[in-house]
């Protein structure tokens, strides 16, 4: 098992895409063959985990997202204006290659992202993630994430809880 030290950057040109291997082939391939086009377009902003000679060890997505008011739990709508939406960024597609796994990386990145979007200019209420599946939540749930009411593998963290650093 490596513990090589991590860079984290935005993804660029010089990162090799190619070796990137975790659980998810959805996840491989949108690595492989998406992501650049989509940070082009800005639908998506990519940043990676870097161990030695630009290998990618992990990466995750970001990208502007909204929250409807009335899906969040009645503790968190009722501290909110009643507005119909409230901001968010979504994280997507976190991932840890085989390689990787289990060294912390995976949590490391979460807290990269969340502290992106908490020095963000731009305001967003919180930090919301898509779980792929049961085994993702959980993994949003240990690390303090709460499960919309009627959408359970939603969750999101309020980015007043994020300590800026
Ligand atoms: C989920 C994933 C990103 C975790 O990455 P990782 O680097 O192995 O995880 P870490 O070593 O950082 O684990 C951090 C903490 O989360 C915990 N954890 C990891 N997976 C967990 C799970 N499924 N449920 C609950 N806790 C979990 C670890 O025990 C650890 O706890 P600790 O900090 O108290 O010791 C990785 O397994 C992965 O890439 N999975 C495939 C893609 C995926 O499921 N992505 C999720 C988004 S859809």
């Amino acid at each position: 098992m490596s513990r090589a030290p991590f860079l984290l950057a935005p993804l660029d040109g010089a990162h090799d895409r190619a070796k990137f291997h975790c659980d998810s082939q959805p996840l491989n391939r949108y690595l492989r063959e998406q992501a650049t086009q989509d940070i082009r377009r800005r639908v998506a902003a990519c940043f990676v985990a870097l161990a030695e000679e630009q290998r990618i060890a992990g990466y995750y997505t970001l990208a502007s997202a909204s929250l409807y008011l009335a899906d969040l739990p009645a503790s968190n709508r009722k501290k909110l204006p009643r507005y119909p939406t409230v901001p968010a960024v979504r994280m997507d597609r976190l991932s840890v290659d085989h390689e990787f796994k289990g060294q912390g990386l995976g949590g490391a990145l979460l807290a990269d992202a969340l502290h992106r979007s908490a020095r963000s200019e731009i305001a967003a209420f919180a930090l919301v993630v898509n779980a792929k599946d049961e085994a993702a939540a959980a993994f949003y749930g240990h690390h303090g994430f709460i499960a919309l009411p009627d959408s359970p593998l939603t969750l999101f963290l309020p980015l007043a809880t994020v300590q800026h650093s």
